[in-house]
């Protein structure tokens, strides 16, 4: 489904995996496998649209001019903690993309994010970005991390994540309309302490086994 910039993934392979990531009893081997290989069929439609150009090359039989990506400046950007579990799913399809980490906590006070790491590649003002998280809840967390990297001069940004909440999905569309974001699950909303409902949990303590 697209809606505008909104992009949920519709594909029967994307909605079995996500229900089993749901189910409590699924173990942290198996949640870390299924969230790389669910980050592999999100990546095949963010990038959807990434430019071709042509080359030519011998086939056994004759010329001919092919397609091939144009350029190679791509860059994928977990947010850690759980970004990280998406990064070999980008990096399976798109094998020389650069990886920028990016880290974020939240001021037990205010609840506003803070970055207190990020690493680019030099040249990261000139890529293509792929943000990646396995949640967009409130959205305060993406948000933040979409200003730092227009704040690195970065414009042409993508976000995926496995489920969203609507209250995220409005604050992306609020603060960075010229964001897409794509999606496996759009869920009914956060319960009071900001957690996707019905969700999969803590998306970092699943994935690394810390709970
Ligand atoms: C989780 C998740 C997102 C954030 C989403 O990370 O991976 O980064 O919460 O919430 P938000 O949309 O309300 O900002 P968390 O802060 O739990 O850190 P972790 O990755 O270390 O588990
Ligand atoms: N972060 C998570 O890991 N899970 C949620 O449901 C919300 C924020």
């Amino acid at each position: 489904m697209v809606n505008g910039k909104l992009h949920v993934i519709d594909h029967p392979l994307v909605a079995h995996k996500m229900s089993i990531l749901r189910d409590k009893n699924t173990s942290v081997k198996d949640f870390r496998e299924l969230v790389s290989e669910i980050g592999v069929l999100i990546t095949y439609e963010a990038t959807r649209d990434l430019p071709l150009t042509t080359k030519t090359v011998e086939t056994p039989l004759c010329k001919a001019e092919v397609p091939t990506l144009k350029g190679k400046k791509f860059a994928v950007v977990p947010i850690l903690r759980a970004g990280l579990g998406l990064v070999d799913g980008v990096l399976r399809l798109v094998p020389s993309a650069r990886v920028g980490h990016i880290g974020m906590y939240r001021d037990e006070e205010t609840l506003e994010p803070h970055v207190y790491f990020c690493k680019m590649p030099k040249d990261i003002a000139e890529r293509e970005i792929l943000i990646v998280d396995p949640m967009l809840a409130t959205g305060g967390s993406a948000s933040a991390a979409i200003t730092e990297m227009k704040r690195r001069g970065c414009k042409n940004i993508k976000l995926m994540v496995l489920l969203a909440a609507p209250e995220g999905v409005e604050r992306i569309q609020t603060d960075h309309p010229d964001v897409e974001l794509y999606c496996g699950a759009l869920d009914k909303g956060l319960n009071e302490h900001g957690y996707i409902l019905p969700g999969l949990g803590d998306a970092g303590d699943r994935i690394f086994g810390t709970k």
